[in-house]
């Protein structure tokens, strides 16, 4: 596992946008997994810039969304699908065909889900970006979840809903269900990137890179998988910088 610690938010843009930069450019077909939520936004800006500054093109990618809310309504600004599409696919040269999201409209979610599965399963994600919950979920696998669970619908804990009361006009509004691909989904990614910035990520962040690997903390799965890199902010860091082992795990990855 390699952690990075940047010094600031442009910093962590810049080196997460770099690695995404390089998959597009050694992969003829990136697949790329893409996550929601504050920690991608400042990517996501980035690689916007790019595309019109630097001329960066996602003309050859596909891309699957990682998780999204069950309930909402089709134009709701907070289904993922519509968010990932403002913030990033709408405004790069990606083909919106080839942005792919579970239907949470479908009338067999269970069927449906496992549709969307079979579909990573064959397209097989090259970089996956990800975030990370306050209690240690990944996309929307919350802590009890199985490793080797595969994309189904979930119950959003009372503190994922109350973390991303937030992004909505009302807490109330904060979906009670999602769907999210399962840990053992995500783990057949290629390479996994993980964004976390801010204070409320530094236990979470511990225990995922230092902690043991424990269904308790969805994101400790992160330690078995061969290519991981975490991209931190210093508060995210701040559980973790005087740890010798992550001394340990940083010159591993210099
Ligand atoms: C949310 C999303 C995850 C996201 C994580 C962190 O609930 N479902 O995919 O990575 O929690 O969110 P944020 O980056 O807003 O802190």
């Amino acid at each position: 596992m390699e952690v990075v610690v940047a010094s600031n938010t442009d910093e962590l843009a810049a080196r997460a946008a770099d690695l995404v930069q390089a998959y597009l450019h050694s992969a003829p077909s990136p697949v790329l997994g893409l996550a929601t939520g504050a920690s991608v936004q400042p990517l996501y800006r980035e690689l916007v810039r790019r595309h019109r500054v630097e001329a960066l093109s996602f003309a050859a990618t596909r891309a699957f969304l990682l998780d999204e809310y069950v309930g909402l309504d089709s134009d709701h600004p907070q289904l993922y699908s519509n968010v990932v599409r403002i913030d990033l696919t709408g405004q790069v040269d990606l083909d919106p065909v080839h942005l792919h999201s579970p239907d949470v409209r479908a009338a067999d979610l269970d069927v449906e889900c496992a549709r969307y599965d079979r579909r990573i399963g064959r397209a097989r994600i090259g970089l996956q970006m990800l975030g990370i919950g306050r209690n240690g979920h990944l996309a929307f696998n919350e802590p009890g979840s199985s490793f080797d669970s595969r994309t189904r619908v979930v119950s959003l804990t009372a503190m994922t809903r109350v973390d991303n009361a937030r992004f909505f006009e009302h807490p109330d509004e904060v979906p009670r269900r999602a769907v999210t691909q399962g840990l053992g989904t995500i783990m057949e990614t290629g390479h996994l990137m993980v964004m976390a910035s801010g204070a409320g990520k530094a236990a979470a962040v511990s225990g995922a890179v230092l902690g043991p690997v424990t269904e308790t903390l969805p994101a400790s799965i992160l330690q078995t998988h061969p290519r991981v890199t975490v991209i931190l902010d210093p508060r995210a860091a701040g559980a973790i910088a005087a740890d010798s082992r992550f001394r340990q795990v940083a010159s591993r990855a210099g």
